[in-house]
């Protein structure tokens, strides 16, 4: 039988011929994995498929074979890219918006494979076929008998097969459309693509079976009972084992329980069975409310670490193997994110368990993002159309029937940018019915009508501070202007992790533990989704939109993840670990004495060692453990100093003791040893290196000399003995963040490039040269072409025995009324000063307001090493509050000391190679270092997508003066 019908491509109808949802279940009953390669072949809309395709006789032996689960578009992208590419839209949608139309130009995959029928297949019952998960609507045969057809990418559905299947062989044949009118729900922010993405399976439904599980498993925080009542069919027992349960389907247990945290993530093995079928469930008990006006679990507040997570492999799309899925849960769980918005559609079922197992709070959102229609008013939104209701009820039942029993789902979210309105609502007051033990979120509902938990994405500092308050701007409506006061805030997306950055997460933090209504929030986002490229010859790059062509796109602004598209922590993770840990350590020298808080919301600190080390000049004097009492959340422990701290004697440098909480044993996620917290203090200080004396300057030729140091005619730098040098010089200028060339107001980086500034193209003039008996003077004016402000730079140069020091004095001249991206000097160094040591701050990038994760300790890298590999080039690798630095290489070295810091960037190329890159592969090597000593560095803020620089991390023009010492031997 064919179908040339192809309404339901186009019909607001979630689907026809479909089971109803149900709970993801881990059941005994047959399977049949159906993954592998299929018989593929791509058509370029309705007009051009395949009559007949879905005959069995159908010979599509010719046909190019193609892994599902896959995404087409992502298949040899660096060759001939035969199924398209991908494309990327933030908010504008790929095609005319005319729902539910969409365009002929749609492509459309034909999909084939045979299997064989078990042969111990059951004869009775049923047989269903059924889809994780296939982008964006699909029609499905099994020997040529339509099953159905069905939409909601992200979501499964399932076909009832048992009058088409046949013992022995069978055919099935999917077609699957990359636009539908499910596509106008389908507008996240993200890569365009299309194909049978999930896994598809054959399960049987046994006769008497369990067709479904609702497990209710609370916990009661005052008796510590936790109580058990699992839904399923008539008949059924549940048994929990090791809590002795053995109870009826509908019936209750309550038992003494360790209930189930993101923090202790406790779960029972458990069964279903009836005589037909038995299901394996693995129970947490916790129970989740809105209470007092607080977000709680198991009776305490939470406070959410939480990171937003699109499902991206760089290589392979939306399809994740479980091992990434595990991975990903690693590395946050290393880097003390403790909740997971999944944003903004149901992850692979997998994940979830690997959730509920590792233990993280999850925000489930469901499938569903209208976008795109804000841009158009006259179109009205389908969360208000009366026609769209079903297939929005449709995707947030298939949402909640799969993952109603996972523990560590805690609320449900409707989806996301989709504005408001009466289908929204619905899908509310449904799952209010069907899952009171859970919160509604929904972002777009800023009145608060129909969702438990105010949430707002991108609130800068001082509205967050408001809502702490509950002192926030009033809405229209009184009576739910009092409702929204009096519930939980959560800020759904904060501190767009767009490039370098983001800037300001402490004090977001400090609002969150300073306003117990402010429970944390969800750094937008987890990964930057790069498509994974290789050049030619062989380097890899990450591809972003505009990189495949699209005519209509958003370029990087898909890349703002925390890690890399290779999963590499970015620094920003770094930072968000530190701003974040979940015990806090303070080293007070005064008293001598360390404060230890345990900030968790469940566990102790039984789990954890503290070590303690003293370092002099970053080298290691002593080190030790740190004896502390487990302490209960919530709890504090001060102890004095480790006697052999104090028996230390005098201090060789600066010395700093540092305290760090460690995992005492190996966890699923890391092992024994890895870091959780850290704190440090100084002890002692060390005198700044200062210039002390002097020693004749003199003219040289053309140039002039201060003892083995030379200077050109302009009074540059141009060697210390027999190292050559390209002069420092005063530097304003980085190459622009994302978070400086996008604004929602105006990028900063046009300001800085703008006529009035132009601090980009800087021009030095040299106002006066003088050499005398005390070193060399250079005045100078730095300003750049049409403008009249600019900079005064003296440059003092003195000689104190083998150091050559310089003073800079800037003085800003004329009207200044923007914030300096950087205030320092720059110069070229010989390459083969590879080696960077340096006694300050690290091992990591940071900037004034991304320095929380910068401990003070010696540090060594390659110049290689000190590059931050942004995937679009941008600013990066400053590290700071250097107080000296060895840069050494080829039997030559360079030694810079601070007068008392600055903070260095060494790279193989300019800043202005940085600006002109829009790929890592175009940077390439020249023949000298480039480096950046500053005095200051501007914040990196979040304005991409959010708040700018908070005031105290601005680098304001005034007249400062800063002291820098060179020398070259050992
Ligand atoms: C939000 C949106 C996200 C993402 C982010 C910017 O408005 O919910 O999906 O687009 O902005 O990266």
């Amino acid at each position: 039988m064919s179908r040339t019908d192809f309404t339901y491509v186009e019909s607001v109808s979630p689907g026809s011929g479909r089971r109803g949802p149900r709970a993801a279940l881990d059941s005994d009953a047959a399977a049949l994995a159906l993954d592998g390669d299929w018989r593929f072949r791509l058509g370029a809309g309705l007009h051009d498929t395949t009559a007949g395709f879905e005959d069995p006789a159908f010979d599509a032996d010719g046909w190019d074979l193609l892994a599902v689960p896959s995404m087409w578009q992502m298949h040899d992208l660096d060759g001939a890219a035969p199924y398209g590419r991908p494309a990327y839209t933030n908010v504008v949608y790929p095609f005319p918006v005319d729902p539910p139309r969409v365009p002929d130009a749609n492509p459309t995959g034909e999909y084939r494979r045979a299997f064989t029928l078990p042969a111990d297949w059951p004869a009775t019952g049923r047989t269903v076929l059924r889809f994780e998960g296939v982008d964006s609507a699909f029609a499905v045969w099994v020997n040529g008998t339509l099953l159905g057809d069905g939409k909601g990418s992200r979501l499964p559905t399932e076909f009832d097969a048992t009058g088409a299947v046949r013992p022995g062989e069978n055919t099935v044949a999917v077609r699957v459309h990359q636009w539908s009118a499910g596509s106008y729900l389908e507008d996240q922010d993200m890569w365009w693509l299309s194909g049978i993405f999930r896994p598809v399976s054959l399960v049987h439904r046994p006769e008497g079976g369990i067709e479904d599980v609702f497990a209710h498993a609370s916990y009661d925080h005052r008796t510590g009972l936790g109580t058990l009542r699992v839904e399923a069919p008539e008949g059924a027992r549940v048994t929990v084992p090791e809590l002795g349960i053995d109870i009826a389907a509908g019936e209750t247990a309550a038992v003494r329980v360790e209930p189930w945290t993101a923090e202790t993530p406790r779960l029972y093995e458990a069964a279903v069975a009836t005589a037909a079928e038995r299901v394996a469930l693995r129970i947490g008990f916790r129970t989740v409310e809105v209470d007092g006006g607080l977000l709680k679990v198991n009776g305490r507040r939470i406070l959410l670490r939480g990171v937003n997570r699109h499902e991206w492999d760089p290589d392979h799309g939306r399809t994740l193997s479980v091992e990434t899925m595990r991975r990903d849960l690693e590395v946050m769980k290393r880097h003390n994110v403790n909740a997971v918005r999944t944003s903004h559609y149901p992850p692979d079922r997998r994940f979830l368990d690997l959730c509920d197992e590792i233990g993280v709070w999850v925000v489930d959102e469901c499938d569903l993002e209208t976008h795109g229609f804000v841009l158009h008013e006259w179109r009205s939104n389908p969360s208000d159309e009366p026609a769209w209701r079903e297939a929005y009820l449709d995707r947030m039942a298939r949402m909640v029937e799969r993952d109603k029993n996972h523990a560590s789902v805690i609320m449900w979210s409707l989806g996301n940018e989709s504005h408001t309105g009466q289908n929204l609502a619905a899908m509310s007051a449904w799952v209010k019915e069907r899952d009171p033990g859970r919160p509604v979120h929904y972002e777009g509902d800023w009145d608060c009508g129909y969702v438990d938990v105010y949430s707002r994405m991108y609130a800068d500092h001082a509205e967050t501070d408001r809502i702490g308050h509950r002192t926030e701007q009033s809405t229209k409506d009184p009576a739910l202007d009092a409702h929204r006061r009096g519930i939980p805030f959560v800020l759904c997306e904060y501190a767009h992790a767009m490039g370098n950055g983001p800037g300001g997460l402490s004090e977001y933090q400090r609002l969150f533990e300073q306003h117990e209504r402010c429970q944390g929030g969800f750094v937008w986002e987890w990964i930057d989704h790069g498509v994974r490229r290789r050049t030619e010859d062989g380097r890899e790059w990450f591809a972003y939109g505009g990189d495949f062509g699209e005519p209509l796109h958003d370029g990087n602004f898909v890349v703002d993840g925390l890690v890399f598209p290779d999963r590499e922590p970015s620094p920003g993770l770094v930072e968000f670990k530190k701003v974040v840990e979940p015990v806090r350590i303070t080293v007070d020298p005064g008293p001598r004495r360390i404060t230890v808080e345990n900030l968790r919301d469940f566990a102790g600190t039984g789990d954890l060692a503290f070590e303690w080390a003293v370092e002099d000049d970053g080298e290691t004097e002593r080190t030790g453990r740190l004896d502390l009492p487990a302490l209960d959340p919530g709890n504090a422990a001060i102890v004095q100093f480790p006697s052999p701290v104090a028996d230390l004697g005098e201090p060789r440098g600066e010395r700093w003791l540092t305290v760090r909480a460690v995992l005492a044993k190996d966890e699923p996620w890391a092992g024994a040893g890895h870091e959780i917290a850290w704190g440090q203090a100084r002890l002692a200080a060390a005198p700044a290196p200062a210039p002390a004396g002097g020693a004749p300057a003199e003219a040289a030729g053309s140039g002039y000399r201060l003892g083995d140091a030379a200077f050109d005619a302009l009074g540059r730098l141009t060697a210390i003995g027999g190292l050559e040098i390209d002069g420092p010089r005063l530097d304003l200028w980085r190459a622009p963040t994302d978070n400086d060339l996008r604004s929602w107001h105006a990028p900063l980086a046009d300001a800085w490039r703008d006529r009035a500034a132009g601090l980009d193209r800087l021009e030095h003039k040299v106002l006066g040269i003088e050499a005398d008996a005390g070193g060399l003077t250079v005045a100078t004016r730095v300003a750049a072409a049409g403008a009249e402000a600019g900079m005064g730079a003296v440059y003092r140069w003195t000689r104190d025995g083998d150091r050559l020091w310089l003073t800079v004095e800037v003085d800003p001249e004329g009207a200044w009324d923007l914030p300096l991206p950087r205030l320092g000097v720059r110069a070229a160094l010989p390459k083969e000063l590879d080696e960077v040591t340096w006694f300050g701050g690290g091992p990591g990038e940071a900037y004034a307001d991304t320095r929380a994760a910068a401990r003070v300790g010696r540090f060594r890298s390659t110049v290689a090493g000190l590059q931050t590999p942004y995937v679009f080039p941008q600013e990066n690798g400053s590290r700071i509050d250097v107080r000296w630095a060895v840069l050494s290489g080829g039997g030559r070295r360079l030694t810079v000391l601070g007068a008392p810091h600055f903070a260095l960037t060494v790279r193989p190329w300019t800043s202005e190679d940085l600006e002109a890159a829009k790929h890592r592969t175009d940077l390439v090597e020249r023949d000298r270092l480039h480096v950046n000593l500053d005095a200051g560095l501007h914040g990196m803020g979040s304005a991409a997508c959010g708040p700018g620089v908070l005031p105290e991390h601005r680098l304001l023009p005034r007249a400062t003066a800063f002291t820098l010492g060179f020398a070259t031997g050992a």
